[in-house]
């Protein structure tokens, strides 16, 4: 097994990363067709490249990368705590490496940040194919969101973290 090192992606990283990010939107969710995935990477209130570079810049997302030998295999971008809360928008792992435990490793550092900075719950969203993995590790499904972003039906899981406490989430 490779040695993986997650960590946060840098400015530097900016131009692999989104190469990598907008080939990985477009090859690895059929649940979105070309018309959506061309929205979500050209929109300017989403997933362009600029809007990356200000959230790195800004420190506006907790955005990470798994690095084999110093190459991008897999990312994960949630939202900063939220009344106690966070979101994960993005949960993606290279085609070539997946199933060696690189998603697994970048939801650990997800969770284990996010119980430092005081959240208590997790969250995100998953087409069907993906609920027995998000369930493998722990997270609860709690419903299909019918017709949900772009009308098309979306789950919901989410994970309970530690229990919740008013001195961390009304900060
Ligand atoms: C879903 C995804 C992030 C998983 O990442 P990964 O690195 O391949 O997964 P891991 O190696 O960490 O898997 C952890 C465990 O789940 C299992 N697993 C992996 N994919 C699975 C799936 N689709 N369904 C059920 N179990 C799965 C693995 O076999 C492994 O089990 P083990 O610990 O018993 O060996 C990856 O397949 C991916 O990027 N898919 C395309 C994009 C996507 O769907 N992202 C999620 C959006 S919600």
């Amino acid at each position: 097994m490779e040695d993986v090192k997650i960590r946060k992606i840098k400015l530097e990283d900016l131009d692999d990363f989104y190469t990598l990010f907008s080939n990985w939107v477009r090859t690895q969710f059929p649940e979105y067709d070309e018309k959506m995935v061309n929205y979500l990477l050209a929109n300017k209130n989403a997933y362009t490249k600029e809007n990356y570079r200000e959230k790195i810049k800004k420190q506006t997302r907790f955005l990470i990368g798994a690095f084999v030998n110093n190459k991008i295999t897999g990312m994960l971008d949630a939202a900063p705590p939220n009344t106690g809360l966070s979101f994960c928008s993005w949960l993606i792992v290279d085609p070539d490496m997946q199933k060696r435990g690189i998603g697994k490793k970048l939801l650990k550092e997800w969770e284990e940040e996010m119980k430092k900075q005081g959240v208590h719950a997790l969250y995100l969203v998953s087409d069907d194919r993906n609920i027995t993995y998000y369930e493998k590790l722990g997270f609860t499904h709690i419903g299909k969101f019918k017709k949900a972003w772009f009308g098309v039906d979306t789950n919901y899981l989410s994970k309970q973290i530690q229990e919740p406490r008013g001195e961390n989430y009304l900060k």
